[in-house]
């Protein structure tokens, strides 16, 4: 039984990297992770529940409160990504009818609540739009003193942007609550968060040989290497059903990076936002006061780095580098033998 050392609180709005994220975590025996928060983003926030749910079931772990944000942003209408993630934000993965609940409560609600009970010891990581994240500071000013870290993936620096020619998706969907979420930081009272923009996350870049990787290291079989020859929405056939799973969400997003000229594989900004949540360390960061453009006709959702205190105190740590290798040792290694003890269950 491995002792839990960290306790985590997870707000997505899981399409297809937030999924991986997920897995990853549930592959953590040594991380609780202690609720839910579904964001409105890639999908319509009652999907977004349901894939959690649904992800959830199948590895057994129904036991994890999941709370249901806003249907919208705090100010802008929701727009959404089916043709970055599938139609319900999973690829052509389908999982098992979900049978478990949302949890009573709403996300915002839930960060309070959970804020309060692990004072000190939370760490909080958010690979969605802010929203539910601004809401719950609105209701109290004083949560982000109580957590031990916040890890974001969110915004572009020195990155082109991936909605917009300089605006992240995360932010872009939201962008008045990521304003309002930096804005609660910098004050020398809460730890700053952890942004790990577009400019590191596009280098953890899957490919198919990753996911040759993965069926080796669970054990399942065929091995299959998902090919951009194979035709479009080729179902895996694994004896595994999680990896069976993962592949089938994760063929969708590989066409999706081909179809945009990105090439025949997957970003996985999120499963890496959240290996930085546990383990900050295998990031170097800058200190640095984001800002987020909210009026620009061009730039509405860009984030600004300010790195020379112009415009106030540093209010966030801006991820820069990583050893991109040993991401993927870590995720293929444990998403893998998550996947080959679950199988044998
Ligand atoms: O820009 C990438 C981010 O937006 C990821 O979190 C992806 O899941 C989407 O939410
Ligand atoms: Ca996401």
């Amino acid at each position: 039984m491995v002792a839990v050392t960290q306790r985590l609180f997870f707000d997505c709005d899981t399409g297809i990297d937030d999924s991986v994220a997920l897995i990853y975590l549930l592959a953590r025996a040594d991380v609780e992770i202690v609720g839910i928060a579904s964001t409105a983003g890639n999908v319509p926030v009652d999907v977004v529940t349901a894939n959690n749910l649904a992800w959830l079931g199948l590895c057994g772990r129904g036991d994890i409160p999941v709370h249901q944000g806003s249907p919208t942003p705090l100010v802008a209408d929701l727009m959404t990504t089916e043709d970055t993630h599938g139609p319900l934000g999973i690829g052509y993965a389908e999982l098992p009818a979900v049978t478990l609940a949302a949890a009573p409560g709403d996300a915002a609600d839930a960060w309070i609540e959970a804020s309060r009970r692990y004072e000190g010891e939370l760490v909080g990581l958010v690979t969605g739009p802010l929203t539910s994240l601004a809401e719950a500071i609105r209701r109290d000013a004083t949560l982000p003193t109580r957590l031990r870290r916040l890890v974001v993936m969110g915004g572009a620096f020195h990155a082109h942007g991936n909605t917009t020619p300089v605006a992240e998706w995360n932010v872009a969907v939201d962008p008045e609550a990521a304003a309002e979420v930096f804005e609660a930081f910098g004050t020398g009272v809460a730890p700053d968060p952890i942004v790990c923009p577009l400019d590191l996350t596009e280098a953890i870049a899957l490919t198919p040989d990753h996911v040759v990787r993965l069926a080796g290291v669970a054990g399942s079989h065929p091995v299959e290497c998902p090919d951009p020859a194979d035709e479009r929405g080729l179902r895996s056939v694994s004896d595994n059903d999680l990896i069976r799973d993962l592949v089938d969400a994760l063929r969708f997003y590989f066409e999706f990076h081909a179809d945009h000229d990105e090439g025949y594989i997957a970003h996985l900004h999120d499963p890496f936002a959240a290996m930085v949540a546990l383990s900050p360390d295998i990031v170097a960061t800058v200190p640095a006061r984001i800002g987020v453009e909210l009026t620009g006709t061009l730039t509405r959702g860009m984030t600004v780095a300010d790195e020379r205190g112009m415009t106030g105190p540093a209010n966030a740590r801006i991820a820069v580098a990583t050893d991109v290798d040993a991401v993927f040792d870590d995720l293929l290694d444990r998403i893998g033998t998550f996947a080959r003890t679950w199988a044998a269950r």
